[in-house]
C-alpha cells in the first residue's frame, strides 16, 4: 500500500507545499486622523495604535508605503460635532484635507475613506437619530442622504474606494448613483456589506472618540446568530453596486467569510478589528501568547477562510513579517 506522503520533513519542503501564503498585499492599514492634535496621541486600549496629524497621517502613508503595503483605511477625528454630522462632508473636513495631502505626497498607496457618521455626531450614532420618550430611531433614509454626501466629498478628495460603515438599507445603490453621476465612475466600493453589532469594537472607539452618548448600534448592525440574514445582506450590496463586500469582525464570523467568498467569488475582506487586537496585544504583555507567532496564525486563517484583503492594526508589521 501506498503511504501517504506528509511533506514537512524540513522548513523549505513545507513552504513549498503550503496553500495559503499571506504577502505584503494583502494588508491594510488603519489610520486616524484628528483634527485637534498637532502631535500623535497614544490610544490607552490599542498599544502601537495613535491618533495623528494632519502631518502625521502624511508622514504614516508614506511609511505604509515605504514597508510594502499599498493600502490604508482612513478615519477622521473632527474638531467639533453636531446633529447632522456636517464634518462628516464638509469640503474642508478633516478626512477630505488629509485625502488631499496624502494623495498630494503619495499618489500611489490605495486610499480607502470610512463613510460614516458617527465620529462626527454629537450623539455618536452612524445615522441621524429621533427621539420617542425612551426610545431612539436611526432615520434610514435621511442618513442615507448624508452618507451620499460623505462619499462623493470622499471621492473628490481624492479616495480610490469610499467604505461605507454604517449599515444603513440602500446605501450602497444610492452612492452608486451619486458617484456615477458626478464623474466618479472610477471610484470603487468596499462594502462593510455584514457588520456585526459587537462587543470587540469597543476600543476602535476610544480611538475615533465615537461611542454613543446612549443606547447601542443593535438597530442598525448585524446580530451575530445570524448567517443567512448575513448572507441576504451582501446579496444586497452586491446587486447595488459593491466591488468589495466586507466581514466585519473578522475570527468569531470567519464561518460567514468562508460562505460569502464561496458563494458570491467577489473580492472579499475581513476587519480583525480593534478588540480582537487589543486581545492579543494584552496576552502577549502578559507573555502569554507570543504576539508574531498568534498574528501570523490568526491572518494566515483569515486567508484561508476566503479574505482577498485584511483590514488589521498589524499591517506594517505583518508587511515585513510576511516579505519573504
Ligand atoms: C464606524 C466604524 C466602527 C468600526 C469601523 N467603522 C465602529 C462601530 O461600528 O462602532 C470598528 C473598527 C474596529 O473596532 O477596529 N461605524
Amino acid at each position: 500500500m501506498d503511504r501517504p506522503r506528509r511533506l514537512r520533513r524540513s522548513p523549505a519542503l513545507r513552504n513549498l507545499v503550503r496553500e495559503t501564503k499571506p504577502s505584503p498585499h494583502d494588508f491594510v492599514l488603519p489610520l486616524f486622523v484628528s483634527e485637534k492634535i498637532d502631535q500623535r496621541r497614544p490610544i490607552a486600549s490599542m498599544p502601537g495604535v495613535f491618533q495623528l496629524s494632519m502631518q502625521g497621517i502624511v508622514d504614516e502613508a508614506q511609511r505604509a508605503r515605504d514597508v510594502g503595503l499599498q493600502a490604508i483605511l482612513l478615519f477622521g477625528i473632527p474638531e467639533k460635532k453636531d446633529e447632522q454630522a456636517g464634518g462628516a462632508y464638509a469640503e474642508n473636513g478633516v478626512v477630505q484635507k488629509a485625502l488631499r495631502a496624502i494623495k498630494k505626497k503619495c499618489p500611489e498607496i490605495v486610499a480607502i475613506s470610512d463613510v460614516c457618521l458617527c465620529e462626527y455626531m454629537s450623539h455618536g450614532h452612524c445615522g441621524v437619530t429621533r427621539i420617542d420618550g425612551d426610545h431612539f430611531h436611526v432615520l434610514n433614509d435621511e442618513t442615507v442622504d448624508l452618507l451620499v454626501k460623505t462619499a462623493l466629498s470622499h471621492a473628490q478628495a481624492g479616495a480610490d474606494l469610499v467604505a461605507p460603515s454604517d449599515m444603513m438599507d440602500g446605501r450602497i445603490g444610492a452612492i452608486r448613483e451619486a458617484l456615477d453621476a458626478n464623474g466618479f465612475d472610477q471610484t470603487g466600493i468596499l462594502s462593510y456589506a455584514a457588520k456585526f453589532a459587537s462587543v470587540f469594537y469597543g476600543p476602535f472607539r476610544d480611538a475615533a472618540e465615537s461611542p454613543p452618548q446612549f443606547g447601542d448600534r443593535r438597530s442598525y448592525q448585524m446580530d451575530c446568530a445570524n448567517a443567512e440574514e448575513a448572507l441576504r445582506e451582501v446579496a444586497l450590496d452586491i446587486e447595488e453596486g459593491a466591488d468589495i463586500v466586507m466581514v466585519k469582525p473578522a475570527l468569531p464570523y470567519i464561518d460567514i467569510l468562508w460562505r460569502v467568498r464561496e458563494r458570491f467569488g467577489k473580492p472579499t475582506a475581513a476587519y480583525h478589528v480593534s478588540g480582537e487586537y487589543a486581545m492579543i496585544k494584552a496576552a502577549a504583555e502578559k507573555g502569554i501568547v507570543d504576539e508574531r507567532a498568534a498574528v501570523l496564525e490568526i491572518m494566515t486563517s483569515l486567508k484561508r477562510a476566503g479574505a482577498d484583503i485584511i483590514i488589521t492594526y498589524w499591517a506594517r508589521e505583518l508587511a515585513e513579517w510576511t516579505r519573504n
